[in-house]
């Protein structure tokens, strides 16, 4: 099987709640890790930005579903590529709530991205780095 990833980032709904944020994880675990997805989950004043990794075949239609979820929205697919290997093989989908540095430094990057992608070229090299980051601290609430 190839792995396939996929990244992209969205808007909360504004009233988004705790509740939510737990009720999209609980679902998000159930079922990925039946399909052997794998991934992560930033959250930050209401921004998201998810790496979806697995199988292209059940990917596709997980980020069509993911796409219709009215709790959030402006949904922008930055990265879908095929991978070598799993930037987070043990997570079905670990969820971080980011730091102000680590908000910072998403913000940077999306507006680095902003000016790249009118260009038609994203940095994605930037993108996975910042991915990578988050590996030793899964959940910090
Ligand atoms: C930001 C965000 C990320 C999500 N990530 C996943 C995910 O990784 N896996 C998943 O099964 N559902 C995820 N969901 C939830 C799906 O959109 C959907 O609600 C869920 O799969 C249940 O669908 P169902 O009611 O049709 O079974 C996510 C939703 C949001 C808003």
């Amino acid at each position: 099987m190839s792995l396939y990833q996929l990244i992209y980032v969205s808007s909360a709904k504004n009233d988004i709640a705790e509740e939510d944020i737990n009720n999209i994880i609980k679902s998000a675990i159930n079922f990925n890790s039946k399909n052997d997805i794998t991934g992560l989950l930033l959250y930050r004043s209401g921004i998201f930005m998810q790496l979806l990794e697995g199988s292209q075949t059940l990917i596709d239609p997980l980020f069509e579903k993911i796409k219709q979820d009215n709790r959030h929205n402006n949904i922008i697919q930055l990265i879908a590529q095929s991978a070598k290997e799993r930037m987070y093989p043990n997570w079905a989908m670990g969820l971080k709530k980011l730091g102000d540095l680590d908000f910072k430094m998403v913000n940077e990057i999306l507006s680095w991205n902003k000016l790249i992608s009118a260009a038609h070229e994203i940095d994605k090299k930037l993108i996975l780095h910042l991915l990578t980051r988050f590996k030793e601290a899964k959940l910090t609430l």
